[in-house]
């Protein structure tokens, strides 16, 4: 029983968060179903990669390799790189953290190529001291891409980011490629890596293995550039970030071969139903972005429609991101999710009468 009775849940009360993120919602989303407000994987997390975390804790008492070492090698045969060149932390945003510290303060960053970026970013950029620029300023020393971007979904290809980085030659360019898999077979040819041998210290590409491996009670990420940036962010990494379940589950996932194949199929014919319906009731899907990339980014033509449909889908149990922390109080993004979720949730919204009327005023 509890110390004087009462639940200590109820006993105190909880602070925001300092850098929302929608996968917190569906904690509290009464009859939970589906969470449209992530963008993991729709495939789910590998089963071999679950079996292997678990049997990690026959090692309970022992402390994991420090350095990620084991993992960062099955990694740099995965990729085709040297473990030098790679470090593994716990999920992408500690990247995020460590490489705002690797920089002086006042150092110049814009995010390009707009506004619209992963929050986090900002967040650890202003704290480390560093000072935000207009996307424009092609002389901002440090430019960070997130490609696709995660909250609209565009997209720039390789070549077109390689004459970028190679026109604003006075910028370092760190490239958050957390869905990038999802391009297809072959993804690897379209990542950022592909550009560092070209321009070195200039780029410095992370992912978030904890999306496309759908694990982010885990949490996995990977940072990879030269060796020397690599050393930089080596030397104020705190050991020990990524625990022994992650590292095995690191490992036994890069062996699945084929396990990206059933998202390659199912994400872009999903993506284009759930963009279909939109459009059906009256909104309007980027259509900028890539089909491939896991979610949809919604006009939904007014902050009051958005902020309806974020409800109505949140007392279902289908919890979707309302983005007016992006400074998009009109837009949502959902996670591509299995269509019987998609079709609830359009039942849901083609069945309140007081939405499809706002829609329809708001055309
Ligand atoms: C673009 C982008 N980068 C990084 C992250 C953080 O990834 P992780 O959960 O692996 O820390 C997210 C999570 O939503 C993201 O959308």
């Amino acid at each position: 029983m509890f110390r004087d009775e009462i639940d200590p849940l109820t006993k105190y009360e909880r602070p925001p968060v300092q850098c929302y993120h929608g996968g917190q919602s569906f904690r509290y989303c009464p009859n939970f179903k589906c969470d449209f407000s992530v963008t993991t994987n729709v495939s789910g997390p590998p089963a071999s990669a679950i079996k292997a975390a678990k049997e990690q804790f026959i090692d309970i008492e022992h402390y994991p390799d420090q350095d990620a070492w084991v993992p960062r090698c099955h990694f740099a045969d995965y990729i085709g790189f040297h473990p030098n060149q790679i470090r593994l932390g716990n999920g992408a945003s500690e990247f995020i953290d460590l490489i705002s510290r690797i920089f002086k303060p006042g150092t110049t960053w814009r995010p390009y190529p707009s506004q619209v970026l992963y929050l986090e970013f900002e967040r650890a950029f202003t704290n480390a001291g560093l000072l935000k620029t207009e996307s424009s300023n092609a002389n901002a020393e440090i430019t960070v891409i997130v490609n696709p971007n995660s909250t609209t979904g565009d997209y720039i290809e390789i070549d077109e980011l390689r004459k970028i980085i190679a026109a604003d030659s006075k910028s370092t360019f760190v490239i958050d490629e957390s869905f990038i898999m999802s391009y297809g077979p072959d993804w690897i040819k379209q990542s950022a890596m592909q550009l560092i041998q070209e321009f070195g210290d200039r780029v410095m590409v992370l992912t978030s293995w904890t999306k496309v491996w759908a694990c982010p009670l885990l949490r996995l990420g990977t940072l990879v550039s030269s060796e020397k940036m690599i050393e930089r962010i080596a030397e104020i990494q705190a050991p020990w970030t990524v625990n022994g379940f992650a590292q095995s589950f690191f490992i036994a996932a890069l062996q699945e071969k084929d396990y990206f194949k059933e998202m390659w199929e199912t994400t872009p014919l999903w993506n284009a139903e759930m963009r279909k319906l939109f459009k059906e009731i009256g909104c309007k899907p980027n259509e900028n972005s890539p089909i491939w990339v896991p979610y949809v980014y919604v006009d939904m033509l007014t902050q009051e429609i958005a902020t309806k449909a974020h409800r109505l889908a949140f007392d279902a149990g289908l919890p979707i991101r309302l983005c007016d922390d992006f400074h998009q109080p009109a837009k949502v993004r959902l996670g591509v999710r299995e269509l019987k979720y998609v079709h609830m949730l359009f039942d849901i919204y083609k069945n309140d009468k007081e939405l499809m009327e706002m829609i329809k005023q708001a055309q």
